[in-house]
């Protein structure tokens, strides 16, 4: 090497060393793009080091100045592709399971007939947080799906204009329905959750597989019975995972967990197709698939030959009390 490319070279390195760039964890101090952006080279060394580039814009959201790292258009890629793998399996699975057990078992009648007698099951205020719940659970996973599938499923289908503006509205009621479902999650919670603690009794239910593949086969059951019980759980458990890690991704700076940003998100989406796949099972057997049940939070009362088919101990429960206190128009416990 001449001394003369020599010299340069090492003023060259001295002046990266005082820039802070281009040697990977020499400094903590962040790159500035707008003074560097000549060193192309140094700003993407920066990213790539894990550094944050954080530029200058003149709107009032300054994450818009951070560089995106060159992994990332991948990293979307592989993420998009997945997710929307799992939630085609999930979702599709869970509808093909769901038809086949229609097939085969129908719907669930009541057997011994309506009696035509009902009897109070949920209060309108536990009515109204399912409700809720419910309501901001779909459009939550609707509008999350458009967002994961919707540029090449529905763009083609229904064109940029309408694509565009449908994405931009579900985006808004994406970022805005967490919050109700997070309220109606908690209150469900507080409702529920002492009706909800596997117990014993519960081992009858798992050996007779539900007792919903064969006629005449209930096993006895308190409020809720062990597959409510597993809905229950997927429900908080699920809703809790999707709840922080949509704080984590709305508010990544804030929180601390822009670094964790992918993992939130990998985590946000699985969470999201699995539960829809339980919600799709719960819906229909909430509905059309058993005679009876949509009273329950529907009407909020039950008929008693249904309560007595599915939740026997409940209504020893219910008559029991009734017997020590006259009823009251409150649904018991
Ligand atoms: C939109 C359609 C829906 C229908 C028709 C429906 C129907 C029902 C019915 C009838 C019950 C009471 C069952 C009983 O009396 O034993 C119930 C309970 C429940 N629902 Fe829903 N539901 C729907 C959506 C949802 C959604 C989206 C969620 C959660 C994200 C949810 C969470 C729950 C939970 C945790 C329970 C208590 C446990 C259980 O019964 O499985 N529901 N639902």
């Amino acid at each position: 090497m001449k001394p003369v490319s020599f010299l340069s070279a090492i003023a060259a390195f001295a002046i990266m060393v005082l820039l802070g760039l281009g040697v990977p964890g020499a400094s903590a101090q962040q790159i500035n793009p707008t003074a560097n952006s000549v060193h192309e080279d140094a700003l993407l060394d920066a990213l790539q080091s894990g550094q944050t580039v954080h530029g200058r814009v003149s709107i009032p959201d300054q994450r818009a100045a951070d560089l995106i790292k060159p992994g990332n258009p991948g990293w979307a890629n592989l993420h998009r592709d997945t997710i929307t793998l799992l939630f085609a399996v999930a979702v599709i699975g869970s509808v093909v399971a769901l038809a086949l057990f229609y097939l085969i078992r129908g719907r669930i009648r009541v057997e011994a007939g309506l009696s035509g007698r009902m009897i109070p099951r949920f209060s309108a205020i536990e009515r109204f947080s399912h409700w809720l719940l419910a309501a901001s659970f779909i459009i939550l996973a609707l509008t999350g799906l458009n967002l994961v599938v919707g540029r090449a499923v529905l763009r083609p289908i229904i064109g940029d204009g309408a694509f565009g503006t449908m994405t931009a509205w579900g985006k808004l009621a994406h970022n805005y329905l967490a919050w109700p479902f997070m309220v109606a999650l908690v209150l469900v919670f507080l409702f529920w959750v002492a009706h909800n603690i596997p117990n014993k009794i519960d081992m009858q239910w798992i050996k007779q597989g539900g007792g919903i593949l064969k006629k005449g086969a209930h096993p006895p059951a308190k409020k809720f019975n062990f597959g409510q019980k597993m809905i229950f759980w997927a429900v908080v458990i699920g809703g809790a995972a999707l709840s922080f890690t949509g704080i984590m991704l709305l508010f990544p700076v804030e929180a601390g967990a822009a670094a964790d940003w992918q993992l939130y998100q990998v985590i946000h989406g699985v969470v999201a197709a699995l539960l829809s796949a339980v919600i799709i099972a719960h819906i229909y057997i909430g509905s059309v698939g058993m005679e009876g049940a949509f009273d329950a939070m529907g009407k909020g009362e039950v008929d008693e030959n249904w309560a007595k088919e599915h939740h026997s101990l409940w209504v020893e429960e219910m008559e029991a009390k009734n017997r020590a206190a006259p009823p009251s128009a409150t649904p018991a416990e």
